[in-house]
């Protein structure tokens, strides 16, 4: 890693770099001296606001977003319409993630008005759709800066352009192959850190749009994960997420391939590394390989977030999952009798085209046997490009409404019982932050992932402490700290 020292030391008079982390580098030196000016200027630092609108690997790029920022001398700004430099990383998985994104740029056209110098750039899986682009430039020609998931890596370069320029600039490319390691990130919290494992997705599940906007699967090689770990723990982090379209066909595509359990099992190794997290897993690719090393591990988090998407076989056909319901129902068995007490988590997507009430029934008997802790049920969201668009047998909202909700009241019913099942027992808690509500109380997660609000104080957070659960409310818990823990 280059270090704040270094970048001070990078000489802007001498030739850009080729290696294409001293590259970026290089560009934030000259961001820096950018800063500099405005300071000299406005009498204050520029401001700089990061708005994740997506999932955990959007957060973690959110992150490097703003590590960079950072490297460069921006101030953190949480108001958007308060930033000198404001950054949208986007989603586009459903329309309403899209429309999300016009109504922010909506509500900053007249800030932007007041305040002409601020900069508005985009970035993420909404930028890859050329249609977004197109109506952008169209539309909303007061962003300045337009970028996609692939050249993320290169944000130094084109923030150093942006700020020297009031043309719109728009760099977005289709697919890379490239990976770039050891540029700066900061972290939402000091005691855990998501970790890429891999990028993009060959799946092709007929609904989705990612692995059109997030390009073909490619993992970064063990070295360089175990390497990022192994700081992290220096660091203070104590738990980690491993991040991926699809963990579980990690390192297929290396040139000395290294399967997802293997990764897991150095991972292990690593001392300070308390706690293991990871999503998300294809129920065709999780391997009994995987679930062994599940069953032994000391630190792998008894939670495993399984996305059925539908309980229909015939559905699942269309949506080009690739296992049957009878399948999926024997990997729950399998994982659950390697690991009694794993917790169980899903998505699940109700109206997809042609899904029957006799399908929709399959989802609710897959719902009732497994019995989720918790499952994230979405409508069907139409995306431009994918097979599913151009599907006959589209269904009609209120009918896809109605199921929703009985979905999710069959959902809500047995998480509540399945969640309160640990009552009264002591369990680790790695405590995360105040309570928002009750500064006396700490806010933690048991291994599982479920909350616990316990009293406790600040200097806790980041610690692992025995908590006895003694009230389940639906999905949380109140507890009562027992001792201190110092092993897991
Ligand atoms: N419509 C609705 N939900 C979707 N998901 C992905 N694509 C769509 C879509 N077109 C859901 C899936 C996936 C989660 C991240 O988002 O359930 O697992
Ligand atoms: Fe994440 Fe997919 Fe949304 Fe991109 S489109 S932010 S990968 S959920």
């Amino acid at each position: 890693m280059y270090k704040e020292m270094e970048l001070d030391h990078t000489g802007l008079e001498l030739d850009l770099p080729v290696e294409e982390t001293k590259r970026q580098y290089f560009y934030m030196a000259v961001c820096r001296k950018w800063v500099e000016n405005f300071e000299k200027l406005n009498h204050r630092l520029p401001k700089a606001c990061v708005v994740n609108m997506g999932c955990q690997m959007n957060a973690r790029d959110s992150e490097k977003l703003a590590g960079i920022l950072a490297q460069a001398g921006f101030e953190e700004e949480e108001k958007e319409e308060q930033a000198d430099f404001v950054i949208f990383n986007t989603c586009t998985v459903r329309e309403n993630a899209n429309m999300r994104v016009y109504g922010h740029l909506g509500q900053l056209s007249p800030v932007k008005k007041k305040r002409p110098h601020m900069k508005i750039a985009l970035c993420g899986c909404m930028m890859q759709e050329p249609e977004v682009v197109e109506k952008l430039k169209k539309s909303y020609r007061f962003v300045n800066l337009i970028f996609g998931t692939h050249n993320i890596y290169k944000f130094a370069e084109l923030l150093a352009a942006c700020l020297e320029s009031d043309r719109m600039i728009i760099d977005v490319w289709k697919d890379t192959d490239k990976i770039v390691e050891d540029l700066p990130s900061e972290r939402k919290f000091p005691f855990k850190s998501g970790v890429n494992v891999m990028f993009g997705c060959n799946n092709f599940c007929s609904y989705c749009i990612v692995p059109y906007v997030r390009g073909r699967e490619r993992s970064r090689e063990p070295e360089a994960i175990l390497r990022e770990i192994r700081r992290l723990a220096a660091d203070g982090v104590v738990e980690i997420m491993l991040l991926g379209q699809n963990v579980n066909s990690y390192g297929k595509t290396l040139d000395k391939p290294c399967t997802f359990a293997e990764l897991l099992q150095m991972i292990e190794e690593i001392d300070g590394i308390r706690r293991i997290r990871f999503m998300t897993s294809h129920p065709k690719d999780l391997s009994d390989e995987l679930i062994e090393v599940m069953r032994n591990s000391r630190k792998i988090c008894r939670h495993l977030h399984l996305p059925v998407q539908s309980g229909s076989t015939e559905i699942l056909k269309k949506m080009n999952r690739r296992y049957t319901k009878e399948q999926y129902l024997e990997l729950v068995r399998k994982l659950r009798e390697a690991v009694p007490d794993i917790s169980l988590t899903t998505d699940i997507i109700v109206g997809f085209p042609g899904e029957t009430e006799a399908d929709f029934e399959e989802t609710l008997d897959v719902v009732r046997k497994v019995r989720y802790d918790s499952a994230f049920t979405f409508i069907y969201s139409k995306r431009t490009g994918t097979p599913a668009a151009a599907m006959e047998a589209q269904i009609p909202r209120g009918v896809v409404k109605q199921r929703f909700d009985r979905l999710l009241t069959e959902v809500q019913t047995i998480s509540a019982q399945v969640c309160a099942v640990h009552t009264g027992k002591v369990m680790p808690v790695l405590a995360e932050s105040v309570n928002d509500h009750d500064p006396s109380l700490l806010t933690g997660r048991l291994s599982n992932n479920l909350l616990v609000h316990f009293p406790g104080k600040e200097e806790m957070i980041g610690t692992i402490v025995d908590v006895k659960l003694e009230e389940c409310r639906g999905f949380y818990y109140l507890g009562k700290q027992e001792s201190v823990r110092t092993k897991l």
